[in-house]
């Protein structure tokens, strides 16, 4: 099937997913929404966050997407149950794959996510890692300032160097040996992440677990892309479609023609 595949997150983030998605299933299209008008969703409330993820399901769907993946941890945390509700196609979230990577990677069974605050207080990494592996011990660090500086295009400096090592700092005093990046944005701030926690500690990425799953998805389902399809990508925003090609393609190193604007509620 030719479709695209829908992937959206509140912003920039998700174009870490895009990045491996586009590597690992090169025949597929997609489409991409950026929410940055109303980027972060990590400081909001439950209800507010599934109100925006329902619309921009919405005008996916209307786009006719054959998948939906969200590229969000803080919307898979809010609103993957009310999305699978509301729209009948495969719907992929990020957290149950990112958390089996984790668990796979990690032999002291300590882990740690950093992540949103609406992703850290929502449990959901941790109730999903300690349903899997019950004796696991699992840390939770929300890191707020992270996004941010994502989205104005300011991936270094000392001052996002400081934060980094106050959030980290944490690690010191345990056995974590496996630290999941539980925020689709942190990818881009990786290379500071590393400095900040040295050499020992395995980062996960949980992108590529749930490019590998939705893979599977669109196999058992019959909707993989023909062989030798050349895919067409559309990418979208809810904010400035400048500023997102601007940035976006700086982030993604892939180019992007056109980005649309796309008006969402407020
Ligand atoms: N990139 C999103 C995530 O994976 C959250 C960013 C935000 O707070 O909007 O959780």
């Amino acid at each position: 099937m030719r479709s695209p595949v829908g992937i959206f997150d509140s912003g920039f983030g998700g174009l870490t997913v895009v990045r491996q998605f586009l590597h690992l299933l090169p025949e597929e299209s997609i489409i991409y929404f950026g929410d940055n008008a109303r980027v972060p969703y990590g400081s909001r409330a439950r209800g507010r966050i599934q109100t925006f993820v329902l619309e921009v399901g919405q005008y996916l769907v209307e786009q006719g997407i054959k998948a939906l993946l969200v590229a969000c941890n803080t919307a898979t945390a809010a609103a993957l149950a009310v999305l699978r509700e509301k729209f009948s196609l495969p719907i992929i979230g990020i957290i149950e794959p990112g958390s089996r990577a984790a668990i796979g990677a990690s032999r002291s069974g300590e882990i740690a996510i950093v992540a949103t605050e609406y992703t850290i207080a929502s449990g959901s990494y941790q109730d999903t890692i300690k349903r899997l592996r019950p004796r696991a011990r699992v840390y939770g660090q929300a890191c707020p300032l992270f996004v941010p500086f994502v989205e104005r295009g300011q991936l270094n400096g000392r001052e996002l160097e400081a934060a980094a090592e106050e959030y980290l700092s944490f690690l010191a005093n345990t056995n974590v040996d496996t630290l999941v990046l539980g925020c689709t944005h942190y990818p881009h701030l990786s290379s500071i992440i590393r400095r900040a926690i040295g050499p020992d500690i395995r980062i996960i990425d949980p992108a590529e677990a749930t490019i590998w799953e939705i893979k599977k998805v669109l196999e058992q389902d019959g909707l993989l892309a023909p062989e030798g399809n050349v895919p067409q990508h559309r990418f979208c925003t809810s904010g400035d479609p400048e500023h997102f090609r601007r940035l976006g393609q700086q982030l993604l190193g892939f180019p992007m023609e056109q980005v649309e604007h796309v008006a969402m509620g407020e």
